[in-house]
């Protein structure tokens, strides 16, 4: 719809009745008609999808002016306002924060030249002054008609990505397609969530995948939300629908600070400093039989403040659990083994998991309490094909390397590696306790017992004895012998055995006292994390 009649561009009043037209065109009348698009397909705009997102009447865009200079392909026959994203600042509880949304009713949210400068001129001012940045992602990737321009401006995207990375909190929102190498951008930035059924990413889709391999797979098996969240590993959060993916990044915000340099957030927490009841269930929560697991949620959930915990990649390596709450209205990083899972143990995608994750709280100063409950690495040939080694080794680095400060409570089993990964005081933690429930070693009861006591049992198996039992008694006297926490406290690598219902009220002094630690690494370039 164009304005119909010409203002007086001659003065001041039609000045700004052109301005108010050109507004029209640009934002109002490519609202009607990107929402006629959009909700035909049962999906928001972009603009709507921003409002959403912020607190409401927040947002100031910019760059609803820019229109793209193709001209190939008949391009210049369509040169919409805004071109394909919608960029600008806005707020989230209060707090400032730079988004783009991409628009999907324009060229298919592909990304071309000025697409792309709208995309890094928000990047650079979210960088330059220190506020997270959120990218809503709905394309159909790099615009076709653009070639190698559409390309270039990626690759920057990419660089700006990565120069942001560990200075403002970057968070995307799938929302619809992300092919091609388009995925890798989200893929840099530190949270990743995808809405059900409605959003894919892929590096190449079904049909190339046919062509070259003969594999029939359909685009929301290999790249949907479920995928990503549930295999792969890419997402962290599995979103029912728009709103819920929406709500989901607004409640992480508010655990992350602006930036690097920034303070976390507090909020007020009534914290309180006795003993309660609901402390009191922790006493009990620790099965007699050390083999009968219990939920590790229950644990986190009577650690952090009204027992609020948002957890990150919940459906991922679900034996090791992560996410934040906070503890006297602090956040905290809390890394959890989840003996409901695979025991608990530690596989590579566990590994992995936490290790991105205790890099993301160093990164931004949020402090992390570990929760080990671990019986050792997961045994088998594919997991040391697949490079059990080298990846399981990143969790290493990044607790070593963390300065943060670091707490670590042992509930029950801590074996072998896996007691040395999870925030060992070897590795650099500050607070190091165990409930009494602990059981720290090189192997559990029965493993040792097979290599320590292998001719015992041969000669009871040969004089007919019942071998069960036999190695049952030793593996219960090692277990005693040698597993007790109180030795490791003897020996000052424990610095105490608490209660467990004492533990949200330790961990709250813990942090408490350290939330000064200053830690000054030798200086260098950058180490070199097991990749
Ligand atoms: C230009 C594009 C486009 C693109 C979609 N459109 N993708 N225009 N460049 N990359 C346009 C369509 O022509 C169409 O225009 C409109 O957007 C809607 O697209 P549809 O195909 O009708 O929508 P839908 O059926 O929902 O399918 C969505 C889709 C499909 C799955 C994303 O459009 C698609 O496969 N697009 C191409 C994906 C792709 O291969 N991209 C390049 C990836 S490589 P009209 O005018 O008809 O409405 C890449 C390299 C990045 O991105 C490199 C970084 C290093």
């Amino acid at each position: 719809m164009e304005c119909v009649t010409q203002p007086d561009l001659t003065t001041t009043a039609g000045k700004i009745a052109d301005l108010r037209a050109r507004f029209q065109q640009a934002v109002t009348y490519a609202e009607e008609k990107a929402q006629s698009k959009q909700h035909a397909k049962n999906k928001m705009t972009a603009r709507e999808r921003i409002e959403m997102l912020l607190d409401t009447g927040s947002f100031t865009e910019i760059d609803e002016y820019v229109r793209h200079r193709t001209t190939t392909f008949g391009m210049d026959k369509a040169r919409p306002y805004g071109d394909s994203v919608v960029t600008g600042v806005g707020t989230i509880h209060g707090r400032t924060v730079a988004v783009y949304a991409q628009d999907f009713s324009t060229f298919g949210g592909s990304l071309g030249e000025v697409a792309g400068e709208k995309i890094i001129k928000i990047m650079e001012l979210a960088l330059r002054n220190g506020i997270p940045i959120i990218g809503i992602l709905d394309s159909g990737g790099a615009r076709i008609q653009e070639g190698v321009v559409a390309l270039g401006k990626y690759g920057e995207i990419f660089r700006l990505n990565t120069a942001a990375s560990g200075v403002i909190p970057q968070i995307s929102i799938i929302m619809g397609p992300a092919a091609g190498g388009a995925v890798y951008g989200p893929a840099l930035t530190d949270f990743v969530i995808m809405v059900d059924k409605t959003s894919q990413m892929f590096v190449t889709g079904p049909d190339v995948i046919k062509t070259v391999t003969g594999e029939d797979v359909g685009m929301e098996e290999l790249g949907g939300a479920y995928t990503h969240n549930t295999r792969s590993g890419v997402a962290h959060y599995l979103a029912d629908d728009e709103d819920d993916a929406i709500d989901y990044a607004r409640t992480l915000l508010g655990f992350l600070p602006d930036n690097n340099l920034a303070e976390l957030p507090v909020y007020e927490s009534g914290f309180e400093w006795e003993t309660t009841d609901a402390d009191r269930f922790l006493n009990t929560i620790i099965p007699d039989s050390p083999n009968q697991p219990y939920d590790m949620h229950q644990v986190i959930e009577h650690v952090v403040d009204a027992g609020e915990f948002l957890e990150v990649q919940p459906l991922f390596a679900p034996n090791i659990t992560i996410g934040f709450g906070r503890v006297e209205g602090r956040s905290v990083g809390i890394i959890a083994n989840q003996p409901n899972q695979m025991a608990g143990t530690l596989n590579i995608d566990a590994g992995e998991k936490a290790s991105r994750f205790v890099r993301f709280c160093d990164a931004f100063s949020i402090p992390i309490v570990t929760l080990v409950d671990v019986p050792g690495y997961l045994p088998g040939t594919d997991q040391e094909w697949t490079g059990v080694i080298r990846r399981g080794a990143k969790l290493l680095y990044a607790y070593a390397e963390a300065t943060v400060p670091l707490v670590t409570v042992i509930l029950r089993k801590a074996y072998g590696g896996a007691y040395i990964v999870m925030g060992s005081k070897q590795l650099g933690a500050d607070v190091n306790v165990a409930w009494p429930t602990a059981e720290i070693a090189v192997m559990g009861g029965q493993g040792a017992v097979n290599i320590l006591y292998r001719g015992e049992l041969k000669r009871a198996e040969e004089a007919g004895e019942d071998v069960a039992a036999v190695r049952a008694r030793l593996a219960n006297e090692y277990t005693y012998s040698v597993t007790s926490p109180f030795l490791a406290a003897e020996r000052g690598e424990l610095d105490s055995i608490i209660e467990p219902a004492q533990t949200r009220v330790f961990v709250a002094k813990s942090l408490r006292a350290l939330r000064g630690k200053r830690v000054t690494p030798a200086a260098k370039k950058h180490g070199n994390i097991p990749l």
